[in-house]
C-alpha cells in the first residue's frame, strides 16, 4: 500500500489561452488529494476517468483510495492532484522506478487523455512541484512569489466541465480563429505583465479584470462568476477573476488586508463559499501509511 498527496491550484492568469501555448500562471494552494493505492488483482473500476487513465496508461491493477479537502469541478485542480498523486502512489507501491519528472510527465499525458487531447502541463506541473509556476508551451519557470501576496477564493458551487469547456473553445478558435486568436495573444500579454506585479495589487487587480473580460469573450464566463467577481470588487477587492476552465467553479480576489472579511462575506452573500487558502510550496508527498 503506498499513499501520497498533491495540492491543488489556483489558475492565476491565462487559462484556456495557455492550450495554444500562450504563457499561464497557476499557484499551489494548501488544499490536497491523498490517495492511497494498493495492489490487487481483481480492482473495480473506479469512478474517475483520471484514476482509470492513470491505471490503464502504468498498466497496474490496483484498488485506489481518495480523500479530498478539495471541492471537483471548481477550478482548483482537483482532477490534476488526483493524477498526480495516483500516479506517484502507483509509481511507488508497484516500484516502477520511474523518477519525479518522468511522473509528472505522464501526469500531463493522462489529463490530455482525458480531456480529448487538450490540456497544458500548468494544473499537473504546478501539483507536482507546489509554488507559483510560469508555463509556456513546454517552458515551465518557477517564480518566486511575492511575500504577503493573499487571496481569497469563493467557490460559486456550480461544478463545471473541463473537457467541455476546453472543447467549446476550440470550436469557437476553429470556427472565428481571426476574433479568437487575438483573444488568446491579449490573455498572453496580461499573464507575461501580471509576472511584473505580484507586489503591486493595485496593477495586478487591473489586469485580473482584464483577463475575466477576456475570459468572457471567449464564452466562458457564468452569471455566477460575475455576481461573485462584482460582488469582490464591490467590497474592496482590487480584483476579482475566475480559476481554471470557468462555466462556474471557482473565481479569486486579491484584496488589502483590511476588506478580507468583507471580500468572504460578499461571496457569501451571492450564495458563494468562500475558501481561505495559502500557496503551498512542497507539491506531492508521500504520506504515511494508515
Ligand atoms: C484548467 O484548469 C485550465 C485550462 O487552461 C485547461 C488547461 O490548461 O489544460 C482551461
Amino acid at each position: 500500500m503506498a499513499t501520497w498527496s498533491a495540492p491543488g491550484k489556483v489558475f492565476l492568469f491565462g487559462e484556456h489561452a495557455v492550450v495554444y501555448g500562450k504563457p499561464g500562471i497557476a499557484m499551489a494552494i494548501k488544499q490536497r488529494v491523498q490517495v492511497t493505492v494498493r495492489r490487487c488483482r481483481f480492482a473495480q473500476r473506479p469512478n474517475s476517468p483520471y484514476i482509470a487513465e492513470c491505471l490503464k496508461f502504468l498498466d497496474v491493477k490496483a484498488s485506489v483510495y481518495v480523500r479530498s479537502q478539495l471541492p471537483s469541478a471548481s477550478g482548483l485542480g482537483s482532477s490534476a492532484a488526483v493524477t498526480v498523486a495516483t500516479l506517484f502512489a502507483i509509481n511507488d507501491e508497484f516500484q516502477l522506478g520511474y523518477n519525479k519528472e518522468e511522473v509528472t510527465g505522464f501526469a500531463h499525458e493522462v489529463e490530455k487523455a482525458t480531456q480529448n487531447g487538450r490540456a497544458s502541463a500548468t494544473d499537473t506541473y504546478v501539483s507536482a512541484y507546489g509554488g507559483m509556476v510560469l508555463i509556456r508551451g513546454e517552458e515551465k519557470r518557477r517564480l518566486i512569489p511575492p511575500e504577503n501576496f493573499s487571496i481569497v477564493i469563493g467557490n460559486t458551487q456550480i461544478p463545471h466541465h473541463t473537457a467541455e469547456l476546453v472543447r467549446k473553445v476550440a470550436e469557437f478558435r476553429k470556427s472565428s480563429p481571426a476574433v479568437a486568436n487575438p483573444i488568446f495573444d491579449a490573455i498572453g500579454a496580461i499573464a507575461m505583465e501580471a509576472m511584473h506585479n505580484f507586489d503591486n495589487p493595485k496593477e495586478l487587480g487591473v489586469l485580473m479584470n482584464r483577463n475575466q473580460s477576456l475570459l468572457e469573450a471567449l464564452g466562458v464566463g457564468h452569471p455566477a462568476l460575475t455576481r461573485m467577481n462584482e460582488a469582490a470588487k464591490n467590497a474592496g477587492a482590487f480584483g476579482s477573476k475566475l480559476s481554471g476552465a470557468g462555466g462556474g467553479g471557482c473565481v479569486w480576489a486579491v484584496c488589502p488586508r483590511s476588506a478580507r472579511n468583507r471580500v468572504m462575506n460578499a461571496f457569501e452573500s451571492c450564495d458563494g463559499k468562500p475558501i481561505p487558502t495559502a500557496i503551498d510550496m512542497e507539491g506531492v508527498r508521500k504520506e504515511a501509511d494508515y
